[in-house]
């Protein structure tokens, strides 16, 4: 008896320790949101129509005197904030400055609501890391997440809530500007590092006072301007923009993203700004997102510029009803919402939604209890030495090595002469576009890497342009040529007509290359670039090419660590470099149309003068040793609908020194209610590997994996073949296929 009674207390106590009766977490995180719900509607029953048009505006500080619309002086910024007619302030920066603004808000306007501080801090804050673009390069999802968190901590320090940050926007054309700020052309690559961003932001509590608010942007559909002309008109099909524009978006909402930003281009005849079927139908009613929604900046004026609005009264209407929540900049909220409402154009009740919102986001930040800056951060938080570290781990991770004949690389450290030479040898030009605070005067150069890394006894040698780089190549023994373009030359504003290379200081840059290498030398060419750059002759003729990005204050050492074999690279391109800009729009993910390219033949889809394969595929990228794929299995040769297929696969060194390979995941669906990509990247996993160590990697393909928007426009997975090819880029890969089958009908059973 007295066994038993022991055996059934061990089992009680067991129980009571896997159960808690105390609230667990989530019940607790039910609670906070029903408090927070209840706050916000006692504040919102106190607002006045004014107050609460006041929270949907937002404003650049008077500093920003480059942006139109914009406040005209200090005096104005006080005057509204203190009548509760802004709810946001975006540039204003420093803790004391955002202080004595918030100061204004919280115990000078009636109902002390306090301010959101908002900057694009896009890839770090004072510490830059390499763009986004770059760091998509390294398929490491912690890479994202620590250096988004390491952003968040400056910029928190700094008297700042919000970053309008991360871009989500899939490029798939390297002529528009902004392919710099985002995760490249692939949405599930995107998704993963969007949600991996969002985490670091925000913390694991957007209470945390070292949180930024995230805001994925833009939606949607940004990155499809045509021409990669920026703000350019974007025709979508609503399958493409469900299947590929999309999903980042999806998942960055999953990650708890707070806010949203609209897009400035015309999706399909009506603009991002004013699109119901963006954000009232998909954002707020299929995904339940319930953070806010911010326009870009002056967006919603410029629905009158895009022909869609007469005038500002109804673009403040549209924009509203469409259920953009906050207005960045244009006034056009503030101006025009309270006729809106006495001429029964919008109703009170759609205002109300919208601030509520806002003061959700307000509670959630904590800025009711904590509204102030900690002043004395600063000083030990900026610059530290663990977060330059980071970023310099961040920039190796980026690192993808494009070419590398006969093993030229790495260099040795001791060698007697040295060129390095180029326009972009010492540049500071690594810390990209959307640098925030960061100052280039941080920046460590190439050139400046290189010499902290070599041996005091190598004579180095240097030039800029053609004469100076020639010279110095032909008293060395090796030459480093840094080539690429300026961080002005990227992102907002910076598309190009070409993605040739842009001369640099008068110099012909890939006049340079070649006159360099017809001294014959070997030679090493180093990209920094934030798009990726046709250099059809020099991917040819040169036996060494590093793409170093514009990776940020770290990226010169970075580079230096693998030019001269401290660090092996391992990143991965995560867009398609094509061979010239008449080749674009070229990406993985094409569909097989009905006569899909072959050399030989000429009546099938490619151009007659350059071939139709890529100068760089999707996932390409090499490293300082080799692996080999063996092994690959698939859980079952068919799996019933609904099923998931378990793809695993062994990799290992086969060379002699340590390294990183990103072993990458592609299925492809071959026949199905609408057409699909010829490739779709479905896993990814970075895995270090020692000389000669072999690895098993595993992943599973989930019915969210395999689904897509079919012809009825319903998320599903469809019956049939599908192939599966696990590799090295999505060039190739060891192959394989499985088939989905209609499970058997339950009834079935019952009559048995
Ligand atoms: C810009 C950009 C947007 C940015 C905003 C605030 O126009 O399109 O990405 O966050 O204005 O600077």
């Amino acid at each position: 008896m007295r066994n038993f009674i022991c055996s059934w207390l061990l089992i009680c106590l067991t129980l009571a320790a896997a159960f808690p009766q105390t609230p667990g977490r989530k019940t607790r995180a039910v609670t906070v949101a029903q408090e927070t719900e209840r706050r916000v509607d006692e504040l919102l029953a106190r607002m006045t129509l004014e107050e609460k048009f006041g929270q949907m505006n937002q404003r650049f500080s008077p500093r920003n005197k480059d942006e139109e619309n914009n406040l005209k002086s200090q005096a104005e910024m006080r005057q509204l904030i203190k009548s509760g007619r802004i709810g946001s302030l975006i540039s204003v920066t420093g803790a004391p400055e955002c202080n004595e603004l918030q100061r204004i808000a919280v115990e000078e306007s009636r109902l002390k609501i306090p301010l959101l501080f908002a900057y694009d801090v896009i890839h770090g804050y004072r510490t830059t890391f390499p763009v986004p673009l770059a760091m998509a390069a390294s398929w490491d999802a912690e890479t994202i997440r620590r250096a988004s968190s390491v952003a968040a901590t400056e910029a928190s320090a700094d008297g700042l809530h919000w970053t309008f940050a991360p871009m989500l926007d899939i490029g798939r054309d390297g002529r528009w500007g902004r392919i710099v700020e985002g995760f490249g052309e692939d949405p599930y690559l995107t998704s993963v590092l969007g949600a991996a961003a969002v985490r670091g932001f925000q913390k694991d509590d957007l209470s945390d006072s070292t949180a930024l608010i995230a805001c994925p942007k833009h939606f949607a559909g940004y990155g499809a301007a045509e021409g990669g002309r920026d703000y350019n008109s974007t025709e979508i099909s609503e399958h493409t923009l469900r299947n590929v524009y999309l999903p980042p978006f999806r998942a960055a909402a999953g990650a708890g993203a707070g806010t949203v930003m609209t897009a400035f281009n015309d999706l399909n005849g009506t603009p991002a700004t004013a699109n119901n079927f963006l954000f009232r139908q998909i954002l707020k009613s299929e995904w339940a997102f319930d953070g806010f929604v911010v326009s870009d900046a002056n967006a919603i004026a410029e629905l009158i510029n895009h022909g869609y609005s007469a005038d500002s009264a109804e673009a403040a209407q549209v924009s509203l009803l469409a259920g953009v929540d906050m207005d960045m900049q244009s006034s056009v909220y503030l101006n025009q919402l309270g006729r809106a409402v006495r001429e029964k154009r919008v109703s009170e009740r759609v205002i109300d939604d919208a601030v509520r919102r806002v003061l959700r986001l307000k509670f959630r930040k904590g800025l009711f209890e904590r509204p102030y800056a900690d002043e004395k951060l600063v000083a030990r938080v900026m610059l530290s030495p663990e977060n330059l570290e980071t970023a310099r781990e961040a920039a190796r991770k980026s690192l993808v090595l494009l070419k590398n004949e006969n093993s030229l690389l790495p260099l040795k450290k001791d060698m007697a002469r040295l060129a390095v030479v180029g326009p972009y040898a010492d540049s500071r030009e690594l810390h990209g576009s959307w640098r925030a605070k960061g100052d280039p005067q941080n920046v460590v150069t190439v050139l400046s890497g290189i010499k902290s890394k070599i041996s005091n006894r190598t004579e180095l040698k240097t030039g800029v342009n053609i004469a100076e780089s020639v010279a110095a190549a032909k008293d060395s023994d090796a030459v480093i040529i840094v080539i690429g373009e300026d961080a002005r030359d990227t992102g907002e504003g910076g598309s190009l007509s070409t993605i040739e290379l842009q001369r640099k200081q008068g110099i012909d840059q890939e006049e340079l290359v070649r006159a360099v290498q017809a001294i014959g030398k070997p030679t090493v060419v180093v990209l920094v670039s934030g798009r990726p750059l046709a250099i059809p002759w020099i991917a040819q003729n040169i036996p060494a090419i590093l793409l170093g990005w514009h990776s940020g204050l770290q990226g010169g050492n970075a580079i230096a660590d693998a030019l001269f074999g401290d660090y092996n690279p391992g990143g991965k391109l995560p867009v398609t470099f094509p061979r010239s800009t008449g080749q674009i729009p070229i990406y993985y993910n094409h569909k097989n149309t009905g006569r899909p390219p072959k050399e030989d033949k000429r009546n099938t889809s490619k151009y007659l003068d350059i071939p139709a394969t890529p100068l760089f595929p999707f996932g390409y990228g090499l490293s300082y040793t080799r692996f080999a794929y063996d092994n690959l299995r698939l859980g079952a040769a068919r799996i019933e609908l609904g099923g998931s297929l378990k793809v695993s696969l062994q990799v290992k060194n086969i060379g002699e020194r340590a390294g990183d390979e990103v072993v990458q995941l592609y299925i492809r669906d071959v026949a199905a209610s609408v057409t699909r990509p010829v490739k779709e990247l479905k896993g990814f996993s970075r895995v270090r590997l020692s000389p000669g160590e072999k690895k098993t990697v595993e992943f599973t393909l989930t019915p969210e994996l395999l689904g897509f928007y079919n012809r009825e426009m319903r998320f599903a997975v469809e019956l049939g073949k599908f192939k599966v090819w696990v590799g090295t880029d999505s060039a190739g890969g060891l192959e394989g296929e499985f088939e989905v089958v209609a499970a058997p009908a339950r009834n079935a059973l019952r009559k048995r």
